[in-house]
């Protein structure tokens, strides 16, 4: 059955109440999120958030399926957004339709998300014309790492007539939405008002459409890395660590398992 909320739904969503966004990769996490979010985003941050990989380079189209199809089996109200990974979309316009084309068909997801850009308008134009609703992502593109340099802020000074010109080019290829990563406050607000699809914001300032988080990120769940931009919710790793040394200290001592998790040997008549 349709979803209730698809694409043009989000996209109209521009001036209204802000977007709700956060990242889900499973089912259990999707059903946690999908009451309170407009759109369960399905990153490629899944490789170094759960797979441990140094950077999202390595992530595949497969990992992404099997993720979404984890996800989609936990959502009933909140749109899925899938994202395109590293390799799969970047070398044509072909190309992206075949694997997007997958990632819709075998996950049921209604759109996907790519990165770029003014070099990814052809692309973005090509899929939206044959029935892929894209939602773009520009500003800090973290596939982009080795040739960026960093996780830098990206659209200071000199740079921030190249990113407004990414943010519009995604629009006119027909985005129905688009990420603004680590851009500053100002600019983010300038491409908000200037754009008529929604933005949304990680480390983007307030004035963006919308906003989204890893949810790892903000159920203090990852913590390799703490970006200025996430704001801790919850600090369920601390708590997973009490946890697990309660059980560990038991299990030593020999008093988990209690009396009442075992199972007699007799049924009582
Ligand atoms: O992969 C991801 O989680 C993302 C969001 C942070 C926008 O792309
Ligand atoms: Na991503």
């Amino acid at each position: 059955p349709l979803r209730s909320v698809l694409p043009p739904e989000i996209m109209a969503r521009k001036g209204g109440a802000p977007l709700v966004v956060l990242t889900a990769y499973t089912t259990p996490v999707a059903r946690l999120v999908d009451p309170h979010c407009d759109i369960a985003l399905v990153g490629d941050s899944v490789g170094m958030v759960l797979h441990g990989m140094p950077s999202t380079i390595g992530v595949t189209l497969e990992m992404m399926i099997l993720h979404g199809r984890a996800v989609m089996r936990g959502l009933s109200k909140a749109m899925a957004v899938i994202d395109m990974p590293f390799g799969s979309y970047e070398e044509s316009p072909e190309q992206a339709f075949r694997n997007a084309a997958r990632l819709m068909a075998e996950t049921g997801a209604p759109s996907v998300k790519l990165e770029g850009g003014v070099h990814m308008a052809e692309t973005i134009a090509f899929l939206t014309a044959r029935g892929v609703p894209v939602m773009a992502h520009v500003g800090l593109t973290p596939q982009s790492i080795n040739t960026l340099g960093g996780y830098k802020v990206v659209g200071r000074e000199g740079e921030a007539a190249r990113v407004m010109a990414d943010a519009r080019a995604c629009e006119a290829a027909g985005a129905f939405s688009i990420v603004l990563e680590k851009v500053p406050v100002g600019l983010a607000g300038e491409i908000t008002r200037a754009l008529k699809i929604p933005t949304i914001g990680i480390g983007a300032g307030a004035d963006c459409d919308g906003q989204v988080l890893v949810v790892d990120d903000m159920l203090g769940l990852f913590t390799d890395f703490r970006p200025k931009f996430v704001k801790r919710y919850a600090e369920l790793g601390m708590l997973a660590d009490e946890a697990i040394a309660s059980y560990a200290a038991e299990v030593r001592a020999r008093t988990f398992p209690a009396p009442e998790h075992g199972f007699a040997d007799k049924v009582k008549s």
